[in-house]
């Protein structure tokens, strides 16, 4: 979040009283009627959503002192793959994606960490990819005669391209959504996913974190994959 965002939120929390759901971490103001209605429809919906009962046959690829982390397959039975996509749309929803399908559903592996109080709070999708376009950290200014004659849409444009690489570098794995669940966040988990994602991707290898990409990070996203790849 930046920190105009939280400078809004904070504001909201003096003035109309905003409250934070120590459940379902909802923000939402306690004084006025149509949020408390919108808070109640969303807390058991995601509450169970996140709901995790525990399978008969769970894929565990990781173990920690405070949860797991399961590995949900495309062919995996139901049960599985059911909740998997369950925990996607949440995480689809907070990210604002609109289509919940993924580019190619065949490939793809879920990653679910699963608290000790059986709540899926950590979510990985990973999928097979051959490249990747590095996304640069200072953008380049535009030469002179990128300026002339290009309307607005066009600059804006190249700004967008330019802050990518041109060049295609190797990667394997794609990281398409990474989610936390907002209470349980600054935990480490995902940095605990992503390492169990990089040892678990491929069998028999470990991937660097160079032959990791994360596809479209939104700027918590860009914060967290800053940090996790210079460490
Ligand atoms: N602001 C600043 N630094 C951050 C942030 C942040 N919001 N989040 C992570 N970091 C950095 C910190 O250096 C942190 O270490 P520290 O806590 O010791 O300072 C380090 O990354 C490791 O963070 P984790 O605890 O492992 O990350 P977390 O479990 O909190 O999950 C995530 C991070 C997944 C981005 C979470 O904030 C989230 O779910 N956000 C909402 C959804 C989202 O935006 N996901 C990314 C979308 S991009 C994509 O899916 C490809
Ligand atoms: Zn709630």
């Amino acid at each position: 979040k930046c920190d105009e965002d939280q400078l809004i939120i904070d504001a909201g929390q003096k003035q109309f009283g905003a409250t934070t759901c120590g459940s379902c971490g909802m923000l939402y103001s306690a004084d006025s009627p149509q949020d408390q209605l919108q808070h109640s429809q969303f807390h058991q919906r995601f509450l169970d959503a996140i709901k995790f009962v525990g399978w008969k046959k769970e894929r565990v690829v990781n173990e920690f002192w405070d949860g797991k982390i399961i590995l949900v397959l495309p062919d995996d039975p139901k049960y599985a793959t059911k909740k998997a996509e369950e925990v996607r749309k949440v995480a689809d929803s907070e990210l604002g994606f609109q289509q919940i399908t993924l580019s190619r559903p065949s490939t793809a592996k879920t990653f679910l960490f699963v608290s000790s109080d059986k709540m899926v709070v950590g979510c990985v999708v990973a999928e097979h990819i051959r490249q990747a376009f590095r996304v640069l950290e200072q953008q380049p200014a535009l030469p002179q005669q990128h300026q002339q004659g290009a309307s607005q849409e066009d600059i804006l444009e190249r700004h967008r391209t330019w802050c990518c690489s041109t060049v295609p570098e190797r990667a394997i794995c794609g990281i398409s959504r990474v989610w936390v669940f907002s209470l349980m966040r600054r935990k480490g988990i995902a940095t605990r996913m992503l390492d169990t994602v990089r040892n678990s991707f491929m069998f028999g290898s470990h991937l660097t974190k160079e032959e990791i990409a994360f596809s479209d990070p939104t700027p918590d996203g860009k914060l967290f994959a800053t940090n996790y790849c210079r460490t």
